[in-house]
């Protein structure tokens, strides 16, 4: 049974074989650009990227996660910021910003999803990148009927043990973390942690409407392709290089403003409908 199972050591997190391939990916794609890692905790990865000379700035909710960066080599480098990720910002720009260990979950409405997305872009340079890992909702898993899905079940020898389990609301895209920690004298506690799963699909749109463009998804560090049976994805969007995509003619002609300012959406000629009723005939199915 993990000593804490919701520390920042969950799941062996601080393993140096976790770590290292992180540090290493994280490090290539920053180049010799400056870092800004979004809900940094203790510095599990971002103090091992300024003891290899990067120059790391963290935005954390938490002051007690934050002030543990400083006991970490390498965790006197790293300015953080207190704050919300989803409107906090920082001085300076980045060539890579990141979100890793899930915690674009921990943001439980699309808005505050989306909120991210644009704040990791305002922080980005042009030709910047922004990267998320985060786990595949395991909805694969759910029989019909079910909403549960247990990940840990840890007896301890001495009595007690551990409980994990998620509980799915696929209505909402809301859920759970569960975690049951029973002591052999039999006291226990239970803690329940909210989240919001989104597909990649999903993370793609709010990286468009914040500007980014899909570069690459893996389901490792290893870079590996992402596969039917993945359960996580390493995900990183580009911000276009050269000026900023929202004074682009080409986008206004995307979504454009009508006078008053109104969005409004005019069909590209590649969708007008050749019939009165609305429906596209055979005849104009043809000449397309
Ligand atoms: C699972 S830990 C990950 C920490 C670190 N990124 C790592 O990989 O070790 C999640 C962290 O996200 C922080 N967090 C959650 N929501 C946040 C938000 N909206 N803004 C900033 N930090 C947030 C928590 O306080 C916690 O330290």
């Amino acid at each position: 049974m993990p000593a804490d199972p919701i520390g920042d050591d969950f799941c062996g997190a601080n393993d140096p074989g976790v770590v290292e391939p992180m540090v290493e990916v994280l490090a290539e794609l920053a180049g010799d650009g400056a870092v800004l890692e979004l809900a940094v905790g203790t510095g599990r990865i971002a103090a091992p990227l300024a003891v290899r000379g990067l120059d790391v700035t963290g935005i954390e909710l938490s002051r007690a996660m934050a002030a543990r960066i400083a006991d970490k080599p390498g965790g006197e480098r790293v300015a953080v910021t207190i704050g919300d990720m989803t409107t906090a910002q920082v001085p300076g720009e980045f060539s890579l910003v990141f979100l890793v260990f899930n915690t674009i979950s921990n943001v439980t409405t699309q808005e505050g999803q989306v909120a991210v997305f644009d704040n990791a872009a305002a922080h980005l340079r042009p030709g910047g990148l922004f990267l998320i890992e985060v786990g595949m909702p395991s909805l694969r898993r759910l029989p019909p009927g079910q909403d549960t899905v247990p990940f840990t079940v840890a007896p301890d020898p001495a009595g007690g043990g551990y409980v994990g389990f998620d509980q799915f609301d696929v209505v909402t895209q809301q859920f759970t973390s569960n975690h049951v920690t029973v002591s052999a004298d039999g006291s226990g506690r239970f803690r329940r942690i909210p989240f919001r799963y989104a597909w990649p699909a999903e993370l793609d749109l709010m990286a468009r409407i914040a500007g980014l463009r899909l570069k690459h998804r893996w389901s490792d560090w290893n870079r590996s392709p992402l596969t039917a049976d993945s359960t996580k994805h390493i995900s990183i969007w580009e911000k276009p290089p050269g000026p900023d995509r929202t004074a682009d003619p080409a986008h206004e002609s995307v979504v454009p403003a009508d006078a008053d300012g109104v969005f409004v959406s005019r069909p590209s000629t590649d969708n007008v409908r050749d019939d009165s009723d609305g429906c596209q005939s055979e005849s104009s199915r043809a000449r397309a």
